[in-house]
């Protein structure tokens, strides 16, 4: 009787595994080998019950039902791995024979720098191209650099213009002493605390300001600040070194002009604004169409003695330049949001 029982199930187990590999040599594509593997060889497959019925059989024929079943999963495993090789090969052989090589291809986009990064290049081209290192410096600035160091002390009105976006964190006489820097000028005294004369560098960076969005103002943008100091600096120097970056990147025939500003910092302060008009060649209408691109003077006297320069050796001129204004100015652009809507169909002209 324990013969015969012992005898059935070995026989069951060849019968499944022949249906098995009949079944398996069936399978063309590799859903129908997926289905198959569940089948037998899944978690909760035929390969798995009948090792769970082991326990149901008398203790005697346990170790031999038990090593037919191992053999027979081994034979599926090995089996399904050669079918999966076959199906896959056949597979890539439907997909060689369906392709039409001649048919012209997908065209790829590359990709390419942001627009203000190309920009920010350029400009800095300009300025190492005349002997002016670039430097970088923190976006989250002290109050001390960002204002005060700037001649710009509590209170004073010119607080203003820089709508400032403070650190939400209070020192031990209830003040915020950190903010975003609302400029790039703050590079300027942090520079010149820890280096003497002769200074000649660019800042290039990001910077933040509490404003509403328009066509014209971002909350956030970019700005080169540029510090030179040393004997003899003079205003002269100034006004050449900046025509000089207008031409480079406006070509030879742009037409600048300075006018009087106010920054608490510089003395004489100044703007620049160039003449779109004299760069655009299809252009023919004979009016001036003055655009500001940056704010520049003489570094105040005031801020080389707090520095601890000698007044009477050494002076200097900066400069901050919009970087967005210019890239606008450059690609004909009328809306500075579209810099940072990540919008690939506007990104993807550049
Ligand atoms: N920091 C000034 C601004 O952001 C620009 C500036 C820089 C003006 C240096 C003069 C000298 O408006």
């Amino acid at each position: 009787m324990n013969k015969n029982t012992e005898k059935d199930s070995a026989q069951n187990i060849d019968k499944i595994l022949s249906i098995a590999l009949t079944e398996l040599s069936a399978t063309k594509t590799l859903d129908s080998l997926n289905e198959w593997k569940v089948r037998y060889l899944g978690r909760k497959g035929i390969v798995v019950q009948l090792k769970r019925s082991i326990s149901e059989l008398p203790s005697k024929e346990r170790p031999k039902f038990g090593q037919a079943i191992n053999s027979a999963s081994k034979i599926l495993e090995q089996k399904l791995i050669s079918q999966h090789t076959k199906v896959t090969s056949s597979d890539n052989k439907n997909i060689r024979e369906s392709l039409d090589v001649t048919l012209p291809g997908v065209p790829i986009n590359s990709g390419s720098l942001h627009p203000i990064t190309q920009t920010i290049r350029d400009i800095c081209e300009a300025f190492t191209s005349m002997g002016f290192e670039i430097i970088e410096g923190p976006e989250i600035e002290l109050d001390y650099y960002n204002f005060q160091m700037l001649n710009i002390p509590k209170h004073h009105p010119a607080r203003d213009g820089f709508n400032t976006l403070w650190i939400d964190q209070k020192d031990s006489n209830g003040e915020r002493p950190m903010l975003l820097r609302t400029h790039t000028s703050p590079m300027q005294i942090r520079t010149m605390e820890t280096q003497d004369p002769p200074i000649r560098l660019i800042v290039p960076g990001k910077v933040y300001r509490y404003e509403a969005t328009d066509s014209s103002h971002e909350w956030h943008f970019s700005q080169i600040e540029g510090l030179a100091v040393d004997k003899d600096i003079s205003f002269t120097d100034l006004k050449g070194t900046l025509y000089e970056f207008a031409r480079k990147l406006f070509g030879e025939d742009v037409k600048v002009r300075f006018r009087c500003d106010y920054f608490p910092f510089v003395e004489p302060g100044a703007e620049m604004a160039i003449d779109w008009n004299s760069r655009t060649k299809d252009n023919d209408t004979k009016e001036e169409n003055w655009i500001e691109i940056l704010g520049a003077g003489m570094v105040h006297p005031k801020i080389l003695k707090a520095v601890g320069y000698d007044t009477n050796k050494y002076t200097g001129f900066a400069f901050g330049i919009g970087v967005e204004r210019i890239a606008m100015l450059k690609h004909g652009i009328d809306d500075i949001r579209l810099f940072y809507n990540n919008d690939i169909r506007f990104l993807g002209q550049f």
